[in-house]
């Protein structure tokens, strides 16, 4: 982990309400899953760092995807080429590797895209389903369809885009089919929580990865506690990737 001033290069919108930040700064190497905490603003508000994960790193340069939702993510919007950020990174545990020859899904809803599509470029096999409310929110289309090896698909909820429906119909569809031995996913919790349940009926690992309120991002808060079978635990420590047959989803 380590706290670097980052550069902006970038920041554009992609899709509605999100936009994709290059960033000039100089981290150790992440793994897919693992995630930074960024200071917006010099000043006290916002005071706190946000959680973003890590879409891409290498060489110095830092992509994150993000939705503006609140206050810090409406401050990243308007930052233009040569705006100084802070960055601390990279923290929590990645996805597992899966054993050779594993056959693997990816389940993106809301902003999970980019720990899912961080993990499809490293890994560079499986299906990936990625599910909105209309196309016009899904970001990074041509680029996610043209990751070399990964089989892409949409649900979306008006229809604009792939599938009319949620992203656990196509889930449940795949899993009729040929079953995946692995199921990653990121998005809103009821989505993870189906998932789990999809996952273990069909006897597949699922490994979910959690976006908690969070405080500092190394431990020290506990603002992101999860009730989980073997007691608490820190999203920002022990996560944000978890198994998901671990988590306490109805506590
Ligand atoms: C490990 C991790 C990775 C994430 N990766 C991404 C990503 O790649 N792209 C993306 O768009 N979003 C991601 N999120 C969610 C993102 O952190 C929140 O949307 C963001 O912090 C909202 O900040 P805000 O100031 O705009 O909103 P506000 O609502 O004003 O934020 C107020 C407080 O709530 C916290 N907060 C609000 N919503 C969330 C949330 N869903 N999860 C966690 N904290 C929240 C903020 O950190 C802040 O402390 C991630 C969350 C976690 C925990
Ligand atoms: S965010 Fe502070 S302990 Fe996890």
């Amino acid at each position: 982990m380590k706290d670097c001033t980052a550069t902006v290069m970038s920041n554009n919108e992609v899709a509605r309400d999100t936009y994709l930040m290059v960033l000039q700064c100089d981290l150790p190497i992440a793994v897919p899953g693992q995630f930074v905490m960024v200071k917006i603003k010099s000043s006290l508000d916002p005071f706190l760092r946000r959680p973003l994960a890590i879409l891409h790193y290498e060489d110095g340069r830092l992509e994150l995807l993000y939705k503006v939702k609140g206050k810090g993510t409406t401050e990243m919007a308007g930052k233009k080429k040569g705006d100084e950020l802070s960055v601390l990174g990279p923290l929590g545990k990645g996805f597992s590797v899966p054993a050779e020859g594993e056959d693997v899904m990816y389940v993106a809803g809301g902003t999970g895209v980019p720990p899912l599509m961080a993990l499809a470029e490293h890994l560079k096999k499986g299906r990936m389903i990625v599910g909105a409310r209309s196309k016009a929110d899904i970001p990074l289309w041509e680029r996610m369809n043209k990751i070399r090896g990964v089989d892409v698909q949409a649900a979306t909820e008006d229809g604009s885009l792939g599938r009319k429906g949620l992203v656990t119909d196509v889930v449940e569809d795949e899993l009729s089919g040929t079953k995946p031995r692995v199921i990653y996913a990121c998005g809103p919790n009821p989505m993870l929580k189906k998932i789990s349940q999809q996952a273990r009926k069909a006897g597949a690992r699922c490994e979910v990865s959690l976006e908690e309120y969070m405080g500092c991002g190394f431990g020290v808060c506990s603002a992101c506690a999860v009730k989980t079978v073997a007691g608490n635990q820190r999203v920002c420590m022990q996560g944000p990737v978890f198994d998901a047959a671990l988590i306490g989803w109805d506590s």
